[in-house]
């Protein structure tokens, strides 16, 4: 039992919904983007939405206050539902990481509201048990129960969460020496849609590559292998249903490996592209990934971050 908060601000990070390598099951936090979610309690009986801020800080134009329609409510209300001690809870969301961007954008929202609201619980839980709670937001935005952006956003650094352990999830340890570049071009995919779009099966043949591929992934950050990171940071199965929506992706790719990268990807549903590069590496892989993609007309922004960004935090409780 602690002293009562009365005003809390949480941050939840971006993140690399798949990391790459694992559809649905591999995701990376990204550090220097994020939601800010800001939590009081009210006299209410639920909770609310009463603003909702853009990367502007104006009111978002796009996301409705209407507390069913939020991640940040969403998870806050299950959370409270299950352990709240009467009265209702106020959220103002302030989102850091633009919509559609493949950049763990609902996932941020619904990992702050979460962490906000658990700090203003008389008993607040271990970090740890709120992932289901951070799940039913994301659930709202995507449509599906993957735990590849809400895991790292929460935890942070690299997490294997395959839905069938999940809420347990299993930290992995990354490479000294390897940053992350994401390359956020101006383009919009929904995620929903995307993943609609995906085919109901796939081979065996693809299957046996893309599972070879993932195990070595793992065993390379578990070993610090560079190299063998590099050999296996590949998406076989997911990547040529999804680079079309993105026209500069073959270009972007093309440029990262040329400057040194060990590997190029999409992240999560797109449009943003990473890539995993040694530490020294890293502005210029940024740099070409931006130039790549400029030179096609279309604008962008890049971030280039450790591979062990931070998880979710409590800013300011006052
Ligand atoms: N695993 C999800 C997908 C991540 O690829 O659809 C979305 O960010």
């Amino acid at each position: 039992m602690k002293d009562m908060s009365d005003f809390i601000t949480a941050f939840g990070p971006a993140s690399i919904g798949n990391a790459g390598v694992g559809f649905d099951m591999l995701g990376l936090a990204l550090a220097g983007a994020g939601d800010r979610v800001l939590a009081r309690r009210t006299n209410g009986d639920r909770v609310t939405v009463s603003e909702v801020r853009g990367l502007d800080g104006e009111l978002h134009p796009y996301l409705s206050t209407n507390a069913d329609e939020n991640t940040a409510s969403i998870a806050a209300q299950a959370l409270w539902d299950a352990h709240g001690d009467g009265g209702g809870v106020e959220l103002k969301v302030h989102k850091g990481i633009p919509l559609q961007s493949g950049m763990g954008s609902s996932a941020a929202s619904a990992v702050a509201g979460a962490v906000a609201t658990n700090a203003l619980l008389r008993t607040p839980l271990k970090i740890e048990a709120l992932l289901p709670y951070a799940l039913e937001g994301e659930k709202y935005a995507s449509g599906g129960v993957h735990a590849d952006n809400v895991a790292p956003s929460l935890f942070g650094g690299l997490v294997l969460c395959p839905a069938v352990l999940l809420p347990e999830v299993i930290q992995l340890p990354t490479p000294a020496g390897v940053s992350v570049v994401l390359l956020h071009p101006d383009l919009l995919v929904n995620t929903a849609e995307s993943r609609r779009a995906l085919p109901k099966s796939v081979s065996m043949k693809l299957w046996l590559e893309q599972q070879g591929l993932l195990a070595g992934f793992i065993h390379a950050c578990e070993t610090d292998n560079i190299d063998l990171m590099g050999k296996t940071l590949r998406d076989v199965v997911i990547e040529p249903h999804r680079k079309g929506n993105v026209v500069c992706f073959d270009d972007v790719v093309a440029a990262a490996s040329k400057t040194g990268a060990l590997g190029c990807t999409l992240s999560g549903s797109g449009p943003s592209i990473f890539a995993l590069c040694k530490d020294p590496d890293a502005r210029n892989v940024a740099s070409a990934m931006e130039q790549a993609c400029r030179v096609q007309g279309i604008g962008c922004q890049s971030w280039v971050s450790a591979m062990n960004a931070p998880g979710a935090f409590v800013e300011s409780q006052l």
